[in-house]
C-alpha cells in the first residue's frame, strides 16, 4: 500500500508510518487492526500489509519522516525506542510536500512559522494543481490518501460554490478563497486523480455535496469523517446498553483533556467546535432522543498524547429511580488511532478493487460522524461492515 497522509508529520501520521514499516517487518505484532479480525480473512489480496509513505505538511518541510517521527517519540514514549531504530533508513529517506493551509483558523499558529503554497502568491486552481501532482508523482493502484492534518474550523459552505462540481470549479477558477478550505482542495485533488480517499478528521473534506459528485463521477470510493478512537468510541459502544434495557439516559456529561499538537490546536474556539459537532450529535442517533450532555475538551499540556476522559450518565430505571455510571477513560491517542488509519486505507483500497465507489457507508464503524448513515451504534456498525465484506468478497 501507498498511503498519502496529509498532515504527514503529525502523531497519528508518524505512528502509522512507524507501525505500518514495523508490521512489514515483522517486528511487532497486529495487534489494534481490525482488518486483522478473522471475519475480514482475505482482505490481504487487495491491501497486504507492505508499506510506503508520503504527505502533505505546513512545517518543518526541511526534516523527514523520522525526524518527525522522533520527535513525537521524545515527548511521548508512546512505543519502544528500537523499533524506530530499526525502520529508521526507510522513514529517513521520506519528506513530505508543501501543502496547503487555507481556512485553517487560529488553532495552527501554534505550529509558528508555516510553510503554505499560499504564501508563494498561488492562486486556488494553481494550488490544487500543485496537490494533484505531488499525488499523481506518487500514486499507484494501491494508493490511499488519508486526511490527519489539524481539524479546521466548521467550514462556511454554499449552494453556489460546494453544491456542484461545476460550482466548485468555478470556485478554483475564480480564486474565491474565502470559500475553500484546506481539507476540501485535498480531498479534491486526492479524488480528481482517482485515488480512494479518507478522512481521518472532523474537518469538511469529502463530505461536501460536489465532493460526493465528483467520486461518483470518477469512481472513486471514500469514507470519514472523524475516527472513532477513544471516548467516543466507548460512548457508542456503551449508549445502546441503555437502549437495549429500555433504560432513560437523562444526563451525559463527557469532559475530556488531552496534550499534545492536537490538544493545542482545538484549545482554539474556532478548531474545537467542528470536534464538539462530532462528538455530541452520537447520543441523539442511538437514543432517538436527545438526553442532556455536556462535551467539553481542554487543553491540559503534561499529558502530551494521552487522553484522558471523564464521563457521568445519570440515568433512570424501573419505578422512574435515577441511578448513576462513571467511566474514566485514558488512552494513547495515536496508539489507538494509527492501525485504524490502516484499517481505512485498507476496506478503501478493498472497495476500489470491487467496483465499488460514492461514499462507503458500510465503514461508518470507524467514524465520530460517519457520512450519509445514522448507525451509529458500534455493534451495528461492526456488524455492517463484516456482512459487507463478505458480500463483496
Ligand atoms: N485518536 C486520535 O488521535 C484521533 C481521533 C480522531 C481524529 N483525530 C484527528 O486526526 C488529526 C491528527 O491528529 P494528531 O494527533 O496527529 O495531530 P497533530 O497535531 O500531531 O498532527 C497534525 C499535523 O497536521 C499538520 N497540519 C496542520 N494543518 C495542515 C494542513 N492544512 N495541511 C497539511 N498539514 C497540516 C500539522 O503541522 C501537524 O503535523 C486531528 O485533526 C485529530 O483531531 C485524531
Amino acid at each position: 500500500m501507498k498511503l498519502w497522509l496529509i498532515g504527514a508529520y503529525g502523531i497519528v501520521s508518524t505512528t502509522t508510518a512507524v507501525g505500518g514499516k514495523a508490521i512489514e517487518k515483522g517486528l511487532i505484532g497486529k495487534a489494534g487492526l481490525v482488518s486483522e479480525l478473522p471475519q475480514f480473512n482475505g482482505i490481504d489480496r487487495y491491501a497486504n500489509l507492505s508499506f510506503e509513505f508520503g504527505g502533505h505538511e505546513i512545517r518543518d518541510l526541511d526534516k523527514s519522516f523520522y525526524d518527525a517521527s522522533y520527535e513525537h517519540w521524545e515527548k511521548n514514549r508512546h512505543f519502544e525506542i528500537d523499533i524506530l531504530e530499526k525502520v529508521k533508513e526507510e522513514l529517513a529517506s521520506r519528506k513530505a510536500m508543501k501543502g496547503t493551509a487555507l481556512n485553517c483558523g487560529t488553532g495552527i499558529q501554534e505550529f509558528g512559522e508555516i510553510q503554505t503554497l499560499e504564501k508563494e502568491g498561488l492562486t486556488l486552481r494553481e494550488i490544487t494543481d500543485r496537490l494533484m501532482e505531488d499525488m499523481r508523482k506518487f500514486k499507484d493502484d494501491d494508493t490511499v490518501v488519508i486526511n490527519l492534518a489539524s481539524t479546521e474550523p466548521v467550514a462556511k459552505i454554499s449552494e453556489e460554490y460546494h453544491g456542484s462540481i461545476d460550482g466548485f470549479e468555478k470556485m478554483l477558477d475564480e480564486d474565491k478563497k474565502e470559500y475553500a478550505t484546506a481539507s476540501m482542495l485535498y480531498a479534491y485533488a486526492a479524488i480528481k486523480n482517482k485515488i480512494p480517499y479518507g478522512n481521518f478528521t472532523p474537518s469538511v473534506g469529502s463530505s461536501i455535496k460536489a465532493l460526493k459528485e465528483l467520486a461518483i463521477e470518477n469512481k472513486v470510493p471514500h469514507a470519514g469523517n472523524d475516527g472513532k478512537t477513544g471516548e467516543t468510541l466507548v460512548k457508542t459502544t456503551l449508549a445502546p446498553m441503555f437502549l437495549y434495557r429500555n433504560l432513560e439516559v437523562i444526563g451525559w456529561m463527557s469532559y475530556n483533556i488531552l496534550g499534545d499538537f492536537d490538544g493545542k490546536v482545538l484549545s482554539h474556539r474556532d478548531n474545537k467546535e467542528s470536534k464538539v459537532i462530532s462528538k455530541d450529535r452520537v447520543l441523539e442517533k442511538i437514543l432517538g432522543y436527545s438526553p442532556y450532555s455536556i462535551t467539553e475538551i481542554e487543553y491540559f499540556p503534561s499529558l502530551v498524547d494521552n487522553k484522558t476522559a471523564f464521563d457521568f450518565i445519570h440515568f433512570k430505571g424501573f419505578l422512574g429511580t435515577k441511578m448513576k455510571f462513571y467511566f474514566v477513560w485514558d488512552g494513547i491517542d495515536a496508539i489507538l488511532a494509527a492501525p485504524i488509519v490502516i484499517d481505512i486505507a485498507r476496506f478503501l483500497l478493498f472497495a476500489k478493487k470491487k467496483g465499488l465507489y460514492g461514499v462507503i457507508k458500510e465503514m461508518a464503524f470507524f467514524f465520530k460522524s460517519p457520512m450519509d448513515t445514522n448507525v451509529i451504534n458500534t455493534h451495528e456498525q461492526f456488524n455492517q461492515l463484516v456482512e459487507w465484506f463478505k458480500n463483496n468478497l
